[in-house]
């Protein structure tokens, strides 16, 4: 019997899902992403190579499973094909140049939504006239298209292949939009022409790999196929459960990866929830454990040491300490049935270690995270002591040669979480890592 294991961020992105994705894409005979585009960075370290993946699943990594793009992505045709004119490089070729092959293995679903130069500079127009109310998004169209796919106006991969379609629906998407740009944000129209001329021709090189991907999983998981589906960003983005309005324009939790793909619900076996061991967050937005310290306090020094900024825009992120509030409601939203922790190697040199155990509203201290970003403004964390290990966890692979205070500090985030860890990273690397429970077994 094969099965279906969903892998999501819990906290606020970029908490390693593409080390682990491909670390299990070992014994995955399928891998999916089935959200977001690519505002997504997934950064994957290979025998001390790096790759920076946004689109293609991580998966793709590993010889010989076939990887999907699902329904539920919103597909930059530039960024997967590039496009020398406007200076975009190649995904496929970026992937291709680590000597792995990709064409004959990827298949993108018919019904994505694309992601159109138009959305960009919406995405952007916008940001700029909100000053200092901005989302603090990628930049990259990711709002604007999954609105177009909303209000029933996007093109999707299916439409390429209808000439006049393709243009008609073209046409009528970009009047609406460069209305809006010219006339209420006052910036140039971008070109009807060029887009059309650029979209047949990304359309001619993903011809061999658009599928109907619903299809392909089901007859991996007819065949008693392990398959893996890929979330992108985090739970606490969530368009629906995240701090909204600061939040990314999909759902981020683990419904999506059915509604992703087309994949019912009760396909789904596991999901591995991944928080780091402690928080980061990119982009505006509440973050009740923020480390605002200055350049010499705890904040920069995770940051440093953690190497944290964006993947996609290299924006300093913020850094803070783990909150299990807001772990538990994001482990409730997705069905997490066991947790990765990455990066415990950053806390090494720390002499004591929080956790946030609760939060404290008006005075009064509250179980449940507040809806909204509103409200989680407000909140104030309270704090939990734990000493530090002050030693070297870096590459450590067997859970007995961890620290006791390491040991220690992550039996407590089961405790406060109330879910086992079946992984921790204690590196980049794919050998960097102790496995205490496979998520296939
Ligand atoms: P958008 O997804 O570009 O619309 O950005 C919305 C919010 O999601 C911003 O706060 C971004 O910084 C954040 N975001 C989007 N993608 C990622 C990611 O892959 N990692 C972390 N944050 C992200």
């Amino acid at each position: 019997m094969g099965k279906s294991v969903v892998v999501i961020g819990a906290q606020w992105g970029d908490e390693g899902k593409g080390k682990v994705v491909d670390l299990l894409t070992d014994r995955a005979q399928a891998v999916v992403r089935f959200q977001g585009g690519h505002n997504a960075g997934h950064t994957l370290v290979i025998k001390g190579k790096k790759t920076a993946l946004n689109l293609i699943p991580s998966g793709v990594m590993r010889e010989g499973a076939p990887c999907y793009i699902g329904n539920g992505v919103v597909l930059s045709l530039a960024h997967i094909c590039g496009n020398p004119r406007l200076g975009i490089k190649s995904e496929l070729e970026t992937v291709e140049a680590t000597g792995m092959e990709v064409r004959s293995r990827l298949k993108i679903s018919e019904a994505a939504p694309l992601v159109l130069p138009i959305h960009a500079r919406l995405d952007q127009a916008r940001e700029k006239a909100r000053g200092e109310a901005k989302i603090g998004t990628t930049g990259k169209g990711i709002g604007p298209a999954y609105e177009d796919k909303v209000a029933r106006r996007a093109v999707r991969v299916g439409d390429l292949y209808q000439r006049d379609l393709l243009a008609a629906k073209l046409g009528e998407l970009m009047a609406y939009h460069n209305f809006v740009l010219t006339h209420y944000y006052k910036e140039a129209p971008e070109d009807f022409q060029q887009t059309l001329d650029d979209l047949l021709a990304y359309a001619e090189v993903i011809k061999p790999m658009v599928a109907d991907v619903t299809e392909h999983l089901r007859q991996h998981l007819k065949r008693g196929d392990n398959v893996l589906f890929e979330g992108a960003q985090g739970a606490l983005l969530d368009i629906d459960h995240g701090t909204y309005p600061f939040v990314t324009s999909s759902n981020t939790t683990a419904g999506g990866a059915a509604t992703g793909t087309g994949v019912g619900p009760r396909e789904l076996d596991y999901v591995l929830g991944i928080v780091k061991a402690y928080a980061t967050r990119v982009g505006s937005g509440p973050f009740p454990t923020e480390l605002e310290d200055g350049p010499e306090g705890i904040g920069a020094h995770i940051r440093k040491v953690g190497d944290e900024f964006g993947t996609v825009t290299r924006r300093p992120r913020r850094c803070g300490w783990f909150d299990a509030v807001a772990a538990r409601r994001s482990i409730f939203n997705n069905s997490v049935s066991g947790l990765v922790v990455t990066k415990l190697d950053v806390l090494d040199e720390l002499e004591t270690i929080r956790i946030c155990t609760g939060y404290k509203l008006d005075g009064q201290v509250i179980e449940n995270p507040p809806i909204g970003a509103e409200g989680f403004e407000k909140v104030e964390p309270i704090f939990e002591e734990l000493p530090g290990w002050q030693s070297s966890t870096f590459g450590i692979s067997r859970y007995e040669d961890l620290p006791e205070n390491a040991r220690r500090y992550l039996k407590r985030m089961e405790e406060v979480t109330e879910t086992e860890i079946a992984i921790v990273s204690t590196g980049p690397d794919r050998e960097h890592t102790i496995v205490l429970h496979h998520p296939f077994d």
